[in-house]
């Protein structure tokens, strides 16, 4: 199968330029003018961008919890996905208490077989025991060298200090990388129960019971650690001004760390917890929203490549699966949905602001998050012999966000009313179109399970570097 896209404007994290693109049997055969191909499908991208396709780096499809399962399966969440412009996700293994790593990831492949773009995991230990070592041997022995800890979620899946030490100490032997959820668990409870108890159990409360201060002070722990054990670290969903200060200090010193942020962060302000119910409520998310300050940090942080990647943290719930939690704060399933709407967003509130440059959002948006998680050159790259993951971006129309057209089986979104410019015209996967002119293709064939390569090869292995000059955090 052949693809010829002509006369696009081809962007790459570092250049563009205008350009046909073949597509031949799923990879890209040739980038050049006027290139004679032969092809079966012809598209004219004249005035378009052509863009890797993205790559979300940190997605919860199908996640339990004790309000039901997030809304999205692999199948819908990944239609999402695929309108949006994302390619390839990467999702989670939680085991239960009790269960190991190894059993829980091979029934998530079950569970994922029904995805129409690519995926693989982060793995995620809950609990330190005698069989962690060997299990997170195994893992990236089979092709999972990422492992997600939580440092919130105490009682569920959250782990301790000293847990953390072993499993970071285990990973960076292993040739892994840990990514962290970086929030003070133990002080967030006390303030949780200490608010309920007060009668102050509003949506609110959940904000006011996660100051930036407790993902800051994480944040420099995991660090620290990260350090101690010299295991290579991705903190995700950064949301706070503070924990930048740690990063940035972090990076300068030498230290391999990769951090993300997601646009919920960049876009939207905790004001809205002010907001009567059921409005209030969509918005609980871990961490919560913050200030303007926090997403000017967060912006600029971007454009100096202290924050690396936006993922979206995609874990959207139904209204009535939020509204348990109407009259405790506590009850209600942390998460929102966001997976179709990352380049939209990325493009009208980044790049046509000029807060991000086109190769900056492709950047964040599909190379590294390949370069970090080992899926690179293969993945979130434009180049001869990678893989055909391409999107075709219509620049010139305007749109809109509203749960009543969006491809998430959730009936609510944080992005409500949000006014978009630009949109996904087309899609190929993998050499597939699998969006035609904006509309979703049939019989699309299921989407490949990917096994990455281990920090071992992706060079972003602990080693200190000397970052007296510009800093460049471990990038190969
Ligand atoms: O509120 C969030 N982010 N829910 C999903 C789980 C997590 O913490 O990433
Ligand atoms: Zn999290
Ligand atoms: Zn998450």
């Amino acid at each position: 199968m052949r693809i010829l896209i002509t006369k696009g404007r081809i962007v790459t994290s570092v250049g563009e330029q205008i350009a046909d693109l073949l597509v031949v049997d799923g990879k890209i055969a040739a980038i050049g003018n006027q290139l004679e191909a032969n092809a079966e499908t012809t598209i004219n991208a004249q005035g378009m961008l052509v863009l890797p396709g993205g790559i979300d780096p940190h997605v919860h499809l199908h996640l339990p919890t004790p309000a039901g399962f997030s809304s999205d399966d692999f199948h819908s969440g990944s239609i999402a996905a695929l309108m949006g412009g994302t390619t390839t996700i990467i999702d989670f293994v939680t085991p239960s208490r009790g269960q190991s790593m190894v059993e829980a990831l091979k029934a998530r492949l079950d569970e994922a077989a029904c995805s129409l773009v690519d995926y693989t995991f982060h793995v995620s230990p809950i609990e330190w025991n005698k069989n962690t070592p060997k299990e997170i041997e195994e893992c990236i022995e089979m092709g999972f060298p990422s492992f997600k800890v939580y440092m919130a979620y105490k009682s569920s899946v959250g782990i301790d200090d000293n847990a953390l030490y072993h499993v970071m100490h285990t990973v960076a032997q292993n040739g892994g990388m840990v990514t962290a959820h970086c929030e003070m668990g133990d002080d967030i409870d006390t303030l949780r129960d200490f608010y309920a108890s007060q009668g102050l159990t509003a949506p609110k409360y959940h904000m006011l019971s996660r100051p930036p201060r407790f993902e800051a002070l994480a944040v420099k722990r995991a660090i620290d650690l990260a350090d101690q054990t010299q295991c290579p670290l991705y903190i995700v969903h950064v949301s706070a001004a503070e924990s930048v200060k740690h990063i940035i200090q972090a990076q300068k010193s030498g230290q391999p760390l990769y951090a993300e942020t997601c646009p919920q962060y960049l876009l939207l302000d905790e004001a809205l917890y002010d907001s009567s119910l059921p409005e209030a409520i969509k918005y609980v998310i871990s961490p919560p929203l913050r200030q303007s300050i926090d997403r000017d940090t967060l912006w600029n942080a971007i454009n100096n490549g202290n924050i690396l990647t936006v993922g979206t943290d995609h874990c959207p719930f139904s209204l009535e699966q939020k509204m348990v939690g109407k009259d405790d704060f506590r009850k209600i399933p942390n998460g929102a949905g966001g997976i179709e709407h990352r380049l939209a967003l990325l493009y009208t509130f980044g790049a046509l602001t000029g807060k991000l440059s086109l190769s900056k959002l492709v950047d964040v948006f599909a190379t590294q998050p390949a370069k970090i998680f080992g899926l690179y050159p293969q993945k979130g790259e434009l180049a001869i012999g990678a893989d055909a993951d391409i999107v075709i971006w219509n620049p010139n129309v305007k749109g809109s966000i509203s749960s009543s057209k969006h491809h998430s089986k959730s009936d609510i979104s944080i992005y409500e009313g949000f006014e978009t410019t630009g949109e996904v015209a087309f899609v190929i996967k993998n050499g597939i179109i699998a969006v035609d002119n904006g509309k979703l293709s049939e019989n699309l064939p299921s989407g490949q399970l990917l096994k990455r390569r281990s920090t071992k090869t992706t060079g972003h292995y602990y080693k200190r570097m000397d970052n007296s000059g510009s800093y460049n955090c471990g990038r190969v």
